[in-house]
């Protein structure tokens, strides 16, 4: 499994707590990892895609556009809305025994929401930081998570092999800490499935102070 191969979904939600506001949009954000221009339906990729295809037609598709070549610096700029010679995440990727991550002095795009009164969740890949607690991403503005903290995973049992010593450990957590019990969950159904849990999870009655 190339780490720069790896697909990966990434789901972001902020739910908005519909008391504040009836107009205000929930925001459900997917991004797909390594995702090459030709592996989309509707840019007539063998590979079928008619989910992402439907939602294209009746959305705005956006056909030129720019971004990192690899993983950490292009997910530290969505982030961060930095550009990645500021954060210090220009070179590479962040690997397992790297003392790296998204500066905290950089707010989220997720703390950013829940100073506008969203709920903020994520499920999938983080890789922005976890040598410290400080960096993982439910100190980083997410209220719940559930994922890997680094770039690629075994897609059944979770693990991930440390790049010096290629010991394998565990990479699957949530915001209690390391998941043990889903080795043999599939991580698309996996990950799904949390995906699906959230929204319905969602507690629209819920008021929150709102900082303006
Ligand atoms: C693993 O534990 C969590 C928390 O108790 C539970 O929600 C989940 O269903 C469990 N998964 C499996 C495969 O048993």
């Amino acid at each position: 499994m190339s780490l720069y191969t790896a697909r990966v979904l990434v789901f972001f939600f902020c739910l908005f707590d519909w008391s504040l506001a009836a107009s205000t949009p929930n925001v459900v954000f997917v991004l797909a990892d390594d995702y090459g221009y030709n592996d989309i339906g509707y840019h007539g990729s063998e590979i079928q895609t008619p989910t992402l295809d439907k939602l294209a037609q009746s959305g705005v598709k956006l056909e030129n556009y720019y971004v990192q070549p690899i993983c950490s610096p292009t997910r530290s700029q969505l982030m961060s809305g930095r550009y990645q010679i500021h954060t210090g995440l220009q070179h590479s990727i962040i690997w397992p025994e790297q003392p790296n991550g998204l500066p905290l002095n950089s707010p989220t795009l997720a703390d950013k929401m829940k100073e506008a009164g969203y709920s903020t969740h994520m499920v999938g890949k983080w890789h922005l930081g976890f040598y410290k607690k400080e960096y993982l991403p439910w100190k980083r503005g997410f209220d719940t998570y559930f994922g890997y903290l680094t770039g690629s995973e075994d897609y059944f049992k979770h693990i991930r092999k440390t790049s010096f010593t290629h010991k394998a450990y565990l990479d699957l957590h949530n915001e209690q800490g390391p998941v043990k019990n889903e080795s043999g969950h599939y991580s698309a159904h996996l990950f799904t499935q949390k995906a699906i849990d959230v929204v319905n999870s969602h507690n629209k009655k819920k008021v929150k102070e709102v900082n303006v």
